[in-house]
């Protein structure tokens, strides 16, 4: 009901209440909620604004209708942090992390949680390495790094610059291709197969030349949880030097992985200790436990950093260098990683990261003991604390049909999606098991899904209209 126009009042037991508009802004600034009666403001300023209690309750009421962030198995990003950490992150929420003149001391943080991260990722020596937003800007700006260098390269050898390419699984995440398309690189993209998710050294072979900025392996991907053959493709580069001279760099996107792999399988060489490892990004929001808005590229030595993407700037007083595609952000997220890294230490991560994947195995095997699905990857497998999983024999209903049944059930955000061409057929659930996945919550998902799968049993299929409002694609 638009403001403007006379508004009736509220009935109760079948009688109108005897109250004048103006009893009711009386009653209003008394009870402190006009939009009960009221639509939110939506699509223009409101004429005068209102007091600081009703803000806060319109926008707490419109809220309810998000999903519960912690039934929320759709994402990889971090939904929970102890008390002490949301704390340290309100006390600075004020602080704009770009202003180093003034708060020195947050910046000196900053460089700590990345030589943190270079120590943890085998890094030979001295390093550099950048705070960004999430892994999505640590990739442009890494991407764009070998892009940079490669040029360098070219134009030392007086030869054209005009054709660069990527070469990279078609189990990336999109942020690699936006990449491509933002910064004129061709993307050379390996296709999966129906029985193959993750790519190797003979994949991506036939698509590295001259012209090949670079190679990207993932590390825990978006859609199975698996890493690419990382070492693999490091010994085909490292050869290819050797036999050809064709100085090929990988990246790393452990945007996920780089927070799982160094506790679960520290022995498993993915880092810098391979290498034409150059750079690698992570996602201090997803593994790295802290909430949305952090993540990190780091380099194997300064060098691999060009100078001539740095600026310099004389800002507030100093001379300041930065490496980011924005500028102003928010300070607290950096305290909140180093918050997570002096609090947790290295066995705190392991111990979270076993427990984690303990919930993923128990989840898998109450998946599996319903008879009705495959697990995606065995066991032993190195893999995120996460279940992917898919339908096995014929059903009358798929797995889209399940996600949805099971949110309107349960409310679980379980999202159902097609893997990339050339797997675009194969139908995949999959749920993440963060730290707020109890033993008794993963019994108890195990259950909701035996339970979807007996009510669709019963009804069949469902309805368009149903199948409509099911998340389709992986969540981040
Ligand atoms: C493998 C991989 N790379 C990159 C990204 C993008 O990361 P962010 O959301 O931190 O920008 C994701 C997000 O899910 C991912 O899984």
């Amino acid at each position: 009901m638009p403001s403007h126009q006379p508004r009736s009042t509220p009935r109760s037991d079948g009688h109108p209440p005897e109250l004048t508009r103006e009893q009711i802004e009386r009653l209003e600034s008394r009870y402190g909620n006009r939009f009960l009666l009221e639509p939110a403001p939506d699509n223009h300023l409101p004429r005068s604004g209102m007091s600081a209690d009703e803000a806060m309750r319109l926008i707490g009421e419109e809220l309810v209708l998000d999903g519960l962030p912690m039934r929320n198995l759709a994402t990889f990003v971090t939904t929970w942090m102890e008390p002490q950490a949301d704390r340290v992150i309100a006390e600075s929420l004020h602080t704009n992390f770009i202003d180093h003149a003034e708060y020195p001391q947050t910046a000196e943080i900053e460089q700590r949680c990345i030589r943190m991260l270079a120590h943890l990722f085998h890094a030979p020596g001295e390093t550099t390495g950048a705070r960004t937003q999430g892994s999505s800007e640590a990739i442009m700006l890494g991407a764009l790094s070998l892009k940079w260098r490669w040029r360098v390269r070219r134009e030392a050898a007086g030869k054209g610059t005009e054709r660069p390419n990527l070469v990279f699984g078609g189990d990336v995440h999109v942020v690699w291709e936006k990449f491509c398309r933002y910064f004129d690189v061709e993307p050379r993209i390996v296709p999966l197969a129906p029985d193959k998710y993750t790519i190797g050294p003979e994949d991506v072979q036939p698509h590295i030349d001259e012209n090949t900025i670079g190679v990207a392996a993932v590390l825990g991907t978006t859609f199975t949880g698996h890493a690419d053959d990382i070492r693999g493709i490091n010994d085909l580069l490292v050869q290819l030097e050797h036999d050809q001279g064709l100085d090929v760099p990988l990246h790393v996107d452990a945007a996920s992985g780089g927070f799982v792999w160094p506790f679960l399988y520290p022995d498993t060489q993915w880092d810098f200790r391979l290498e034409q490892v150059r750079s690698i990004n992570v996602s201090g929001h997803k593994f790295g436990l802290v909430y949305p808005g952090i993540g990190w590229l780091v380099f194997r030595t300064p060098e691999d950093l060009p100078e001539d993407l740095v600026f310099y700037e004389n800002y507030l007083g100093k001379r300041d260098a930065t490496f980011t595609l924005n500028f102003s952000t928010g300070a607290s997220m950096v305290l909140a990683q180093y918050y997570n890294f002096v609090r947790y230490g290295h066995s705190g991560y392991r111990y979270i990261m076993e427990t984690m994947k303990y919930n993923a195995r128990t989840l898998a095997a109450e998946i599996a003991a319903t008879g009705q699905f495959e697990i995606i990857g065995a066991a032993e497998q190195e893999q995120l604390p996460l279940v992917a999983f898919k339908l096995s024999g014929e059903h009358a209903y798929d797995e889209f049909d399940i996600a949805a049944q099971l949110a309107a059930e349960r409310g679980w955000m379980v999202p159902a999606y097609t893997l990339p061409p050339n797997a675009q057929h194969v139908k995949i659930m999959r749920a993440l098991v963060k730290q707020t996945l109890s033993q008794s919550l993963t019994i108890t998902l195990g259950q909701d899904i035996a339970q979807a799968c007996s009510t669709l049993e019963a009804k069949g299929r469902l309805h368009e209209s149903d199948r409509k409002r099911v998340k389709t694609n992986t969540g981040f």
